[in-house]
């Protein structure tokens, strides 16, 4: 059902604001019957941060904002959804329109701000579907008007540790004045030493749940080398390579909608996503594995993805102009991959080509 509406409604999706557009895709998917995607190969496993993942394909936090339609989205074959941003309080975020579609570069700018509905809501939505199973992580995020913006991650850590499959540290958005600031060494040593404290602190009743960094491709490496240091010392569980750039590559075709603030997605931000994650693999040391993020919209830039470091893959703004046939496609790409190396699973692909990307020059 929702393969055919996706081929029907893709044209009308995109003739609407962009906006209007996902609220009717989640509105689909609350309501239409979603029939489960037949099951994964057995290569596509994965294990990472000691979970089981059916495949590597994950949703990118964005999406289910608030944890409305995050069973559908397993149904559909992806195999992990992150849902959030969340922030303790609700936010309505920054005034429209402040999401754009790039239709000739195939790229988003968003600069929704952190619009969600809040903690207790996401919490309630989460808690009714607890046994439902699969992974479901929830990104977590700071209130724009917060004054301590540490505080506001504990909270949400101690509210949503029952019912998190993982959190993922959200100090990546390019949206909230001043949050990529806790990127900075020490802001991040204090910060991360509070969340994993947090963390502890609830594992007896909520069990070990595995906290996840989200960094932005806009880092030097000066500030990349800082940051993979003090995640590796709070042995954080993975990081996630990356959130949307504030950069505006020179090949963007669409030169006046690149002139919106906010952070770019999609096509545009694949080198210089795939570049950070080499980068980072390269500071990891095989310390934690990586999500890779950032323009994947093909089988062949899932695989790059992986061999530039990444053990699991996420996807968004690839899905805006491909539709959900997209996850089919990489998930049998990665398969015949593996069948002509001979090989059993992805792991030995992860990485492969990291050395090589770092010595490339800089994507511009
Ligand atoms: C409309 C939109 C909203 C997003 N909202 C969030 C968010 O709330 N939290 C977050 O960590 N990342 C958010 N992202 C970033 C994505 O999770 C992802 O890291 C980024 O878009 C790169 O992947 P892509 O090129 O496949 O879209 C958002 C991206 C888009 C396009």
């Amino acid at each position: 059902m929702i393969g055919l509406f996706d081929r029907l409604s893709r044209p009308l999706l995109r003739a609407l604001d962009p906006e209007d557009a996902h609220g009717l895709a989640i509105k689909a998917l609350r309501y239409m019957p979603v029939s489960r995607a037949a099951p994964d190969a057995p290569e596509l496993a994965v294990r990472a941060f000691g979970l089981n993942f059916p495949n590597p394909v994950g949703l990118a936090a964005g999406f289910d904002k608030n944890a409305q339609v995050p069973d559908a989205l397993l149904r559909l074959g992806f195999g992990f959804v992150e849902v959030g941003t969340v922030t303790p309080r609700a936010q309505t975020g920054n005034p429209r329109p402040r999401l754009f579609r790039l239709e000739a570069d195939e790229g988003v700018i968003n600069r929704l701000g952190f619009n969600n509905q809040g903690a207790p809501v996401v919490l309630a939505r989460l808690a009714a579907r607890a046994r439902e199973g699969g992974v479901v992580g929830v990104n977590i995020g700071a209130n724009r008007d917060s004054t301590d913006r540490a505080e506001d991650y504990v909270r949400l850590i101690e509210t949503f540790a029952p019912v998190a499959t993982y959190f993922t540290v959200n100090v990546s958005s390019p949206n909230t004045p001043g949050l990529r600031d806790l990127q900075q060494a020490s802001a991040l040593d204090d910060l991360l030493a509070r969340i994993v404290a947090a963390r502890e602190e609830v594992a007896p009743r909520s069990g070990p749940t595995p906290v996840l960094l989200k960094i932005a491709p806009d880092l030097t490496l000066n500030e990349l080398d800082d940051v993979v240091g003090v995640a590796r010392k709070h042995r954080v569980d993975g990081m996630i390579v990356g959130n949307t750039t504030i950069s505006r590559p020179a090949a963007l075709r669409e030169r006046e909608k690149a002139k919106e603030q906010g952070g770019l997605s999609g096509r545009p931000l694949f080198k210089l996503s795939t570049r950070m994650l080499a980068e980072t693999f390269v500071r990891a040391e095989g310390a934690f594995p990586l999500i890779g993020a950032g323009g994947i919209d093909s089988g062949p830039t899932a695989i790059a993805k992986i061999k530039a470091g990444a053990a699991l893959l996420q996807l968004y703004t690839g899905l805006v102009f491909r539709g959900i046939g997209l996850l089919t496609e990489i998930k049998a790409d990665l398969s015949a991959a593996l069948k002509r190396g001979h090989r059993d699973s992805l792991s030995a692909m992860v990485g492969a080509d990291a050395a090589e990307i770092t010595a490339e020059t800089w994507p511009s």
